[in-house]
């Protein structure tokens, strides 16, 4: 049996497994035969957990409990503007983390935001496991291309949380690019625009027919994508509402999530048609306890007009990319669209116009990135690959010196993996500790980029007699990870730092979360077992249901057909009572019974007819 390594693209609202299967990456269905899964997590009143399309078909009624775009908060601290923007728009529950960190309040278990990211990942693991009816343990896994040193290292965690050995995180873009030049033997300089649910990111790259793929280079926004334009149109149709009733529909959790699911469903059909109608009855009852409905009238040239500005802030990123990469927009010879957002028709437009060339048509926008990892994945698995990947940086990596200032160490766009050293001397005689504070950003003062971590070498040699040096070595690795070593250069003496971001977890925090996300493994194995034995009763009731006035009819003549149609009814009736019950074993025997009873009922209806 060949190893394997699974490609996933985890989405902000969808998340997508693929695998290679003799040399050609595949997209692999999920159960119920759809290839992408809702990134959602929710957990039952009888706590259940709940992942992807079941989670979203109860999201409405249980939507405190309910988890989506989670992969907004990963890697953040809890105190920033990001993640309070999040808080005001989402029903569930977001608290503060013992770390500084991000965690989620579901019923009553806090989890950190890796913990919900690996039950996503543990899912889409276990929808390629029942693909290839084998065990999978190793995974690329993809980012977006502006995802800092946090934002990856918590990727990183959740794939550790689910049991799952992430061999290499890669960039969303460049994965897509990865599957729209595979095997196809061309030299090309490509822009690959992908705006999803949650993020925009844009990368430069020449794809060449050597097989190499190399980013020239990368921005993006993390906190732009379909949600935001979700959010124009739920705070359109609460302000339209407001202004009629008076009601504030934010204040209820339900309305809420209602809400959210027609602005996203309307969104959507605008990309299709030009006028839809918003219809949601029983929203909210007023002070006066009457029901209130919300209807209104929904237009392609509205929703263009309130989501202008988010279309706008994409193509100034298209520009700065251009600009960073010294190229002009005739230099970019092909166009790839990823993510489900651009088949709205203003944002095809807005890149059309930008670049005046036609964006390529062929790659679907929802499983190009998960074919791209299960690409790279193949490809590190197998020495004599000729593929070689050259992704960069998307942010300048420095130190705050003195004064508050950013000392650049490594440029934004340098490509990776990638190693810088710098001098720092001791300020003070008979100083022993220097303290470095690690960020990425690309502001010149310090604040105002992302504190990474920060580290204290210590035991330097007293020089009473003068200044220390240290050397500092900076690494960034092919998954774009920050590592950091130090040297004493009159000592020679080494110290290693990692550095760790403050909302990191602990060793024993992933060591608890792993246990934990093992017992619902298994506790997912014993449920499908459920699942399957009850849709076979499912099944069988209605098999017989169709056949039984036929047989009835057929053998009412006779008391021995009398008596076997009673039975039969006996048996329907108990199986149809035990459906609910959670006993696989139970189902079992009904399932048992009910084949009998068909095959009776059959071996009438072929006998007569
Ligand atoms: N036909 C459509 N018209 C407009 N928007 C659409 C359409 N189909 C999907 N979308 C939107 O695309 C977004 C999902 O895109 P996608 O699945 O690429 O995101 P993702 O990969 O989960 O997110 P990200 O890459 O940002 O983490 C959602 O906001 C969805 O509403
Ligand atoms: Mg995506």
């Amino acid at each position: 049996m060949m190893e394997k390594v699974i490609g996933i693209d985890l989405g902000t609202f969808n998340s997508c497994v693929a695998v290679g299967e003799g040399g050609t990456p595949v997209v692999i269905a999920n159960r119920g035969g759809y290839k992408v899964t809702p990134s959602m997590v929710a957990i039952t009143e009888a706590g259940k957990r709940l992942v992807g399309h079941i989670a979203k078909r109860q999201a409405v009624t249980n939507a405190e409990n309910t988890v989506y775009a989670a992969k907004r908060l990963i890697g953040r601290k809890f105190r920033s503007p990001q993640v309070e923007a999040v808080m005001g728009n989402v029903p569930y529950r977001i608290v503060e983390g013992p770390h500084e960190d991000v965690r989620i309040q579901i019923r009553d278990k806090v989890h950190s935001v890796p913990e919900i990211s690996s039950m996503l990942l543990q899912e889409m693991k276990a929808v390629a496991e029942d693909y290839l009816g084998h065990a999978v343990d190793k995974a690329v896994v993809t980012v977006p291309a502006y995802f800092n040193d946090g934002q990856r290292q918590a990727t990183r965690d959740a794939g550790a949380i689910a049991g799952l050995d992430v061999i290499r995180i890669i960039n969303e873009p460049t994965a897509a690019a990865l599957a729209y030049g595979f095997g196809k033997n061309i030299d090309r300089r490509v822009a690959v625009y992908d705006l999803g649910g949650g993020t925009f990111d844009i990368s430069l790259m020449e794809v060449s027919s050597q097989g190499v793929f190399k980013v020239i280079s990368t921005s993006g926004d993390t906190m732009l994508g379909g949600e935001d334009f979700d959010q124009r149109i739920i705070d359109w149709l609460v302000e339209g509402f407001k202004s009629e009733h008076d009601i504030d529909l934010r204040q209820d959790r339900m309305a809420l999530q209602r809400l959210k699911d027609a602005a996203e469903k309307a969104k959507c059909e605008l990309s299709m048609v030009t006028e839809t109608e918003v219809n949601l009855p029983f929203i909210i009852s007023s002070a006066r306890s009457e029901a209130l409905h919300l209807q209104r009238q929904f237009t392609r040239s509205q929703l263009e007009l309130i989501t202008a500005d988010l279309v706008e802030r994409t193509i100034a990123i298209c520009a700065q990319t251009l600009e960073d990469a010294g190229l002009e927009k005739e230099e970019i010879e092909d166009i790839i669209l990823v993510g489900g957002m651009t088949r709205m028709p203003s944002v095809q437009r807005a890149v059309a116009k930008f670049y005046g060339r036609e964006p390529c048509k062929g790659v679907h926008p929802d499983e190009v990135v998960a074919l791209g990892a299960a690409i790279q994945g193949a490809a590190l698995l197998d020495d004599g690959a000729e593929m070689i990947l050259l992704d960069v940086t998307p942010h300048t990596l420095g130190i705050m010196v003195h004064g508050g200032t950013f000392e650049e160490v490594i440029p934004q766009n340098s490509t990776v993996p990638t190693s810088r050293s710098k001098v720092f001397t001791t300020v003070r005689d008979g100083q022993t500790t220097v303290k470095i504070l690690i960020m990425q950003g690309e502001h010149e003062r310090g604040r105002e980029n992302v504190l990474l971590g920060e580290f204290q070498l210590t035991g330097l040699r007293s020089a009473a007699a003068g200044v220390v040096e240290v050397e500092v070595t900076f690494d960034i690795n092919a998954d774009g990870i920050v590592s950091v070593q130090a040297k004493d250069l009159d000592t020679g003496k080494e110290q290693s730092i990692t550095v760790t971001a403050s909302s990191d977890l602990t060793k024993d925090e992933i060591d608890i979360m792993v246990d934990d996300a093992q017992s619902h493994a298994i506790a997912r194995r014993e449920d499908e077992e459920l699942q399957v034995a009850r849709q076979e009763v499912e099944t069988l009731l209605a098999d017989i249901a169709k056949l039984f006035p036929k047989v009835e009819e057929m053998v009412a003549g006779s008391d021995f057909g009398r008596d076997a149609i009673d039975k039969a009814r006996t048996v329907v009736d108990r199986a149809k009572g035990l459906m609910t019950t959670g006993d696989t074993q139970v189902l079992r025997e009904q399932i048992e019974g009910l084949a009998r009873t068909q095959r009776m009922f059959k071996g009438v209806v072929g006998r007569v007819g």
